[in-house]
C-alpha cells in the first residue's frame, strides 16, 4: 500500500535517532520512496551515510544543501511529501513546531506541505511529562498533527517512565492508517473477532484451540487501512496491539459475545475470523483441581453461538475451518447462521489455517457460489474479504 508514496522522515537529534535507520528501511521494504532530512544534531548520533545507503537517496542535512538535487528544497520535499513522519522527535522540535519557529529544514518543510504529519516524540520522562512539552503536544493536535503515543519503559536516562520512542511497528501503522483514511471503507464501521477463546477448568486450566489470531488481525488491519472504523475483539493475547483501532479483549465466548453484541451498535459487518470454542466446562472448579489417582469426567456444556445469535442489519461474514467436505459443510453453516458469505479453509493443508503467515480459502456466497483462492498471506486474503464486504455494503 505505500507504493508509489512519498514519505519526508524527519530525524531528529535524539538516542532514538538510531532507531530510524530501522523505520526507514521498513518504509522501503513496504514500497515507500524515503526522503530523510535530519537535524544537525541528529546527524552526531546517525550518519547521514547509514540513511542515503538505506533509501538510495540523497539525504538532506541543511537549509541550503547543495549536495541534494532539491532545488529549493524544503518547498519541494513539502510538495513531493504524501505524508511527513517525525521520529524520533525531540522536545526542541515540538516546541518550535508549536511555536511556528522554521530556522532548520525539516521545521521549514513542515511549514510548507498539505500533507499529513506524523509525530513520534521520544525524550526523557521529565521533559516529557513537563508541563510545557504538554502544551505544546496539545497545540499541535489542535493544529490536526498526528501525534503517537510515546512508550512506556526504560530511557537512556536509565529512568523508567513514558518517553520511548513506540516501536517502528506502530509508526508504520500510523502511516497506513492515515493514508487509507479515505479508502473504500471510509466511515464505515466493522466489528472483527480474532483468536481463540479460553473456556476456564479451574483457576489454572483452560480449554483452547490452536488459532494464532492472525487472520482476524489481518483482517482488521486491512480494514483499518481501506478507512473503516474498526472494533476488534480479541481473544489472542499474544498478538501485539494494533494502532488505529479500538480493541477489546475478551477471553471466553460468553465474554466475547457481550464485547461483539455491544460493539454492533451502528456496525456495518460483523466478521467473525474468531475460532470461539464450542463447549465449556458445565461448572468451574473454584479451587485448582487435584490428581487423585483416578479418572477425571469433565462435563462440557455449549457455548453460545454468536454468529448464530446475533441479528442486525449489517454483513454477516463467518469462518469455518473444516478437515473433510470443506465447501458442503461451510456452506450448511452459511444456510443455518444466515450469512452473507462463509470463508472456509482446509485446516490439513500445513501452509494454511492455524499459526502460519498463509491460507488458502474458498470463499462462499449466499447462493452457494464458491470462489477457491489460491494460496496467499493473510494480509492478502483479507483484501479478498474486504472487496466483498465493500461490495456488499453500496
Ligand atoms: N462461531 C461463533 N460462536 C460459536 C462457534 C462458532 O460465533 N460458539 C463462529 C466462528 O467464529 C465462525 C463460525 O461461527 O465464524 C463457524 O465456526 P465453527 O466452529 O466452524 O462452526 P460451528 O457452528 O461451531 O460448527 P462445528 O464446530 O460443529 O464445525
Amino acid at each position: 500500500m505505500l507504493k508509489d508514496k512519498t514519505i519526508v522522515l524527519g530525524v531528529t537529534g535524539g538516542i532514538a535517532a538510531y532507531k530510524a535507520a530501522d523505520l526507514a528501511s521498513k518504509l522501503i521494504q513496504a514500497g515507500a520512496k524515503v526522503e530523510v532530512v535530519m537535524t544537525e544534531a541528529a546527524t552526531k548520533f546517525v550518519a547521514p551515510l547509514t540513511f542515503r545507503a538505506i533509501t538510495n537517496r540523497p539525504v538532506v542535512t541543511g537549509m541550503f544543501d547543495m549536495a541534494s538535487e532539491w532545488s529549493i528544497e524544503h518547498v519541494s520535499l513539502a510538495e513531493a511529501a504524501d505524508i511527513i513522519v517525525i521520529a524520533p522527535a525531540t522536545a526542541d522540535i515540538i516546541a518550535k513546531l508549536a511555536a511556528g519557529i522554521a530556522d532548520e529544514m525539516i521545521l521549514s518543510t513542515v511549514l510548507a506541505t498539505k500533507a499529513p504529519v506524523i509525530i513520534a516524540p521520544a525524550m526523557d520522562v521529565n521533559m516529557f511529562e513537563n508541563s510545557v512539552t504538554q502544551e505544546n503536544i496539545a497545540r499541535l493536535k489542535a493544529r490536526s498533527f498526528i501525534i503517537i503515543e510515546t512508550g512506556y519503559g526504560r530511557l537512556a536516562s536509565g529512568k523508567v517512565g513514558r518517553g520511548r520512542l513506540v516501536e517502528n511497528e506502530k509508526i508504520i501503522g500510523t502511516v497506513h492508517m492515515v493514508l487509507g483514511c479515505k479508502g473504500d471503507l471510509a466511515g464505515k464501521k466493522i466489528v472483527v473477532t480474532a483468536g481463540g477463546t479460553e473456556e476456564p477448568i479451574d483457576p489454572v486450566r483452560v480449554i483452547t484451540n490452536r488459532s494464532s489470531g492472525k487472520m482476524g488481525y489481518a483482517i482488521a488491519e486491512a480494514a483499518r487501512d481501506r478507512g473503516a472504523e474498526v472494533r476488534l475483539i480479541s481473544a489472542a493475547h499474544h498478538q501485539p496491539d494494533l494502532v488505529g483501532m479500538k480493541i477489546v479483549r475478551v477471553h471466553t465466548a460468553v465474554e466475547m459475545k457481550e464485547a461483539v453484541t455491544k460493539s454492533l451498535k451502528g456496525a456495518h459487518a460483523l466478521i467473525m475470523a474468531a475460532a470461539v470454542a464450542d463447549y465449556q466446562a458445565k461448572k468451574v472448579a473454584k479451587e485448582k483441581i487435584k490428581k487423585t489417582g483416578a479418572s477425571l469426567t469433565l462435563e462440557l456444556v455449549q457455548t453460545p453461538d454468536i454468529l448464530g445469535e446475533v441479528r442486525g442489519n449489517f454483513i454477516k461474514v463467518g469462518f469455518a475451518a473444516e478437515s473433510e467436505n470443506l465447501v458442503e459443510n461451510a456452506a450448511k453453516k452459511l444456510q443455518k447462521k444466515q450469512l452473507d458469505f462463509i470463508v472456509a479453509n482446509d485446516i490439513t493443508d500445513a501452509s494454511s489455517g492455524f499459526g502460519v503467515d498463509t491460507n488458502k480459502v474458498t470463499i462462499i456466497d449466499s447462493k452457494g457460489k464458491a470462489d477457491r483462492l489460491p494460496l496467499m498471506n493473510k494480509r492478502e486474503v483479507a483484501d479478498k474479504i474486504l472487496d466483498r464486504v465493500v461490495k456488499k455494503i453500496k
